[in-house]
């Protein structure tokens, strides 16, 4: 057996030891070979696939990013890309591959399946805002790296009596923005479920600064937005999934506040420090789990389904189910994180 991988979409902390896991796993237990497939779904267009040996993988458990490399290429948008990804399945004789994406490449995944691509997927994403798994690998990651930066922001916000803002990654799901605030103790968390007032959150402050606490922390998931108005775009191009470029909602929210308020306020925009460097341990045992899963679903030739945990069991996931809807914060977590507001 031949199973190719890919990592497409976002990287984020993980990936390396899934595809470690994916190989080890292939090659030691069932003896089959492992390609890796560069960049995503383009490499599989462009036939960019080398073997994947145990000195390759060898080192790689705790590093960022994705040895593979990644890409937001859409094969579908692509002239001819589903046509040249299976003349190259045809051409390294892959009879199954594993792709490792969030719901776009994941999306990918199951149109090519139901085209009749052997693949079975892996999901990842640091945004946590895929259905049918409890977690996603890369997530705990951004959660710790949130919350130490907000332990560092809270002394200087004390220091200097400010409200310091602070925007963090979720595009449609404000999973990093709650479990990073709750863990690092926010006073304010604003996620793009539930559109925030600013009379409220200027009230929370003035609330705070009248029982003596001269600092506020308000972190806001960049895909964040007023009761009444849109999201707040930095830049209108599209990739090629139509997502346009989130960012400057930290900005925005720090200026009203500091205008209604008359106090110092500033803001940290996270960004790409919460993809960047090494896993957890949660991440790299879940993506070790992901990835040994996988070629489970390959063996058992269960194609068009993707690893998932479920409470703590790795189960088969029919894609086309877990594609549905994002999962996003329901109510009752966000009036958990609501009881430490103000
Ligand atoms: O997919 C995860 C994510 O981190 C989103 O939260 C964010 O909007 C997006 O990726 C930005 O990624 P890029 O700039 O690499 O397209």
């Amino acid at each position: 057996m031949r199973v190719g991988i890919l990592t497409g979409g976002g990287d984020c902390p993980g990936l390396n030891a899934v595809i470690r896991a994916v190989t080890r796993k292939g090659i030691v237990h069932y003896g089959y070979d492992v390609l890796g497939i560069k960049n995503g779904w383009l490499g599989l267009i462009e036939g960019k696939i080398f073997p994947l040996d145990l000195n390759v993988i060898s080192g790689i458990l705790p590093r960022g990013g994705t040895i593979l490399g990644t890409t937001r290429t859409n094969p579908f948008m692509v002239e001819d890309g589903v046509g040249k990804i299976f003349s190259q399945v045809e051409k390294f004789e892959l009879d199954a591959v594993i792709a490792v994406g969030g719901e776009d490449t994941l999306g990918v995944a199951y149109k090519l399946y139901e085209k009749g691509l052997r693949c079975v997927g892996i999901p990842k994403t640091i945004d946590n805002d895929l259905s049918g798994t409890d977690y996603t690998f890369g997530f705990d990651t951004a959660v710790s790296i949130v919350a130490e930066a907000l332990d560092r922001l809270h002394t200087t916000a004390e220091a200097h009596h400010r409200v310091m803002v602070v925007e963090v990654m979720g595009r449609h799901a404000g999973w990093i923005a709650i479990e990073g605030g709750l863990a690092g103790g926010a006073d304010i968390i604003l996620i793009p479920e539930f559109p925030f007032d600013m009379d409220e959150i200027c009230a929370q402050i003035h609330k705070r600064r009248e029982r003596g606490k001269l600092f506020s922390i308000v972190v806001v998931a960049e895909g964040a937005k007023p009761r009444d108005a849109s999201l707040i775009i930095q830049s209108e191009e599209k990739d090629a999934f139509g997502h346009v470029r989130l960012g400057g909602i930290g900005n925005i929210i720090a200026r009203e506040i500091e205008m209604r308020t008359a106090i110092d306020t500033r803001v940290t925009v996270l960004g790409y420090i919460q993809r960047g460097g090494s896993p957890t341990a949660f991440d790299r045992i879940l993506a070790t789990r992901f990835g040994v899963g996988a070629i489970e679903l390959v063996k058992e030739e269960k194609f068009g389904f993707m690893v998932g945990l479920r409470g703590n069991h790795v189960v088969p996931v029919p894609l086309r189910e877990a594609l549905a809807q994002p999962k996003t914060v329901d109510a009752e977590f966000y009036d958990i994180a609501k009881v430490f507001f103000g």
